[in-house]
């Protein structure tokens, strides 16, 4: 007598007779769809950045902005400030000595890396991919970076510290 070939396959497998293969099988028409999709949902992405950069553009800076006293850097130190109200944060404040302040954005200009001042070197050093910028004009010495650092104007009076806007 021959045996039912159902009766060795549980019951569940009976009530879902779906293989493992076939269940995580994915068609070529289910990956270009979910390729479509994709390039869809990016490139709605990148559209509304694009309008928000668009219809929402950064303002320059406005006015003098009072960062510290000018006791509380010591010569050759660097001192990181935000200016409130400003997109582009932070800043790195400078005091060279003989009266010589200087101060960048801190954004390095290459892949947005913090970039900080090394008095040991006299430069501004980006640790990322060993970009170099000079602390008094901001222009790049070594590396990658493509630009020089954006600078402020800094402006001292009665022993406080302002920045604005360098006027070109
Ligand atoms: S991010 Fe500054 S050198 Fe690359």
């Amino acid at each position: 007598m021959s045996k039912d070939p159902n009766s060795e396959i549980p019951k569940w497998k009976q009530d879902f007779p779906i293989e493992q293969k076939e269940a995580t099988h994915v068609s070529r028409r289910e990956f270009a769809k979910f390729l479509t999709l994709l390039s869809g949902a990016l490139a709605v992405g990148n559209t509304a950045i694009v309008v928000k950069s668009l219809a929402f553009p950064e303002k320059p800076l406005e006015g003098e902005h009072a960062i510290c006293m000018e006791s509380e850097v010591r010569e050759g130190d660097s001192f990181m400030f935000e200016i409130e109200g400003s997109k582009t944060i932070p800043y790195l404040l400078i005091n060279l000595g003989n009266g010589e302040w200087r101060a960048f954005e801190q954004k390095c200009t290459h892949l947005s890396c913090a970039v900080k001042y090394r008095h040991d070197l006299g430069q501004i050093e980006c640790p990322c991919h060993k970009g170099y910028f000079n602390p008094r004009t901001g222009d790049v010495i070594q590396g990658p970076p493509p630009r020089r650092l954006p600078q402020l104007e800094v402006v001292i009076r009665e022993g406080q510290v302002f920045v604005k806007a360098q006027q070109s």
